[in-house]
């Protein structure tokens, strides 16, 4: 039997330790592992080649993808999707680990229709946006970056007597910016999940500033789009020089943690075992309630992800 795996759409921390032990794992099992490069865009193009020991040797501690990753234009196309289903019959592939977003999850559950192709995806995104799981590989690598930047922030507000805006990544999901906001004592969050009653911060903070608050800290997800308007507010209206940090692709980057370490571990594990016993449907891994699991790829792509009301519940919000 031969499987293959593939990275599709943003990058994320975790996706080398997944593709070593998808490697190594597949050949414990006396199958044959491939690996995909590109993405969806070396799919159509037949980047695909059989994986040896040596072309994962020493990946495990590598932020990014060895084999790269893609967003692919052309794959909206049937003829490409033929293409590249064609390209995994020649090598006799029976099925397709994918490591990516609920959108790479969305393109290859619409290729198993047309073709007979079994996958089963990881929820690999920095953002933890994909329905059904409480985590996805390479978040807790994204928050421990967003954390080490907020404490060397702190330690120059704290010294200057400033306020900072720290914008954090997520797209439309304020995961990222909650859990930085709680883990970092943030004053302020704003997230596209929950309204910012700006008059009411406002009054608190302007009552902590006659108290002797010196510095602010404030995390905006850049869902919301409002970096800019808290920086105006912070410096116009309650007073205080404000600085903005953009904290960007930095968080998409580094040696992935001991925790994404063992996410990408226990996630490949189930999603080869899976491949080897089960034809039948196409699914997601899932890390839920504590525990393992697989669910359908329609619920996942067909629901959205809420954040958890009792972390929204955490958060030291002035309004
Ligand atoms: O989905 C991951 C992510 O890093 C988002 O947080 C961000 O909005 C987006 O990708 C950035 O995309 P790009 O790398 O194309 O600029």
């Amino acid at each position: 039997m031969a499987l293959a795996i593939m990275c599709s759409g943003g990058d994320a921390p975790g996706m080398n330790p997944a593709i070593k032990k998808f490697v190594d794992y597949v050949y414990e099992k006396g199958e044959t592992p491939y690996l995909v490069y590109n993405g969806l865009e070396g799919l159509i193009d037949g980047k695909i080649v059989k994986a040896l020991h040596k072309d994962v040797a020493g990946i495990l501690h590598r932020g990014g993808a060895i084999i790269r990753s893609s967003r692919s234009k052309r794959f909206y196309e049937y003829k490409y999707r033929k293409q590249a289903y064609e390209n995994l019959k020649k090598h006799n592939i029976d099925g397709l680990v994918v490591l990516g977003g609920d959108g790479s999850f969305r393109a290859m559950d619409r290729m198993s229709d047309e073709f007979p192709l079994n996958f089963v995806g990881i929820p690999t995104t920095i953002d933890n946006d994909i329905y059904g799981t409480d985590t996805c590989l390479g978040v807790d690598t994204a928050l421990n970056v967003i954390r080490d930047a907020l404490d060397k922030i702190r330690d120059t507000a704290s010294t200057f007597s400033r306020a900072f805006v720290v914008e954090v990544m997520g797209r439309e999901c304020g995961y990222l910016a909650t859990v930085s906001a709680i883990t970092s004592g943030a004053e302020v969050c704003v997230i596209p999940e929950a309204d910012f009653n700006i008059q009411v911060a406002q009054e608190h903070l302007k009552k902590e500033i006659e108290e002797g608050r010196s510095y602010i800290l404030s995390i905006v997800a850049e869902g919301t789009k409002k970096t800019k308007d808290i920086a105006e507010w912070l410096e116009n209206d309650i007073g205080m020089e404000t600085r903005v940090t953009v904290l960007g692709h930095i968080q998409r980057g580094g040696s992935p943690t001991v925790f994404d370490r063992m996410l990408a571990f226990e996630f490949t594990i189930r999603a080869v075992d899976y491949l080897f016993m089960s034809k039948s449907s196409n699914k997601v891994v899932v890390f839920e309630n504590g525990e393992y699991g697989m669910k359908e790829i329609d619920e996942v792509v067909g629901n959205r992800y809420e954040l958890d009301p009792e972390l929204l519940g955490m958060l030291n919000r002035l309004d």
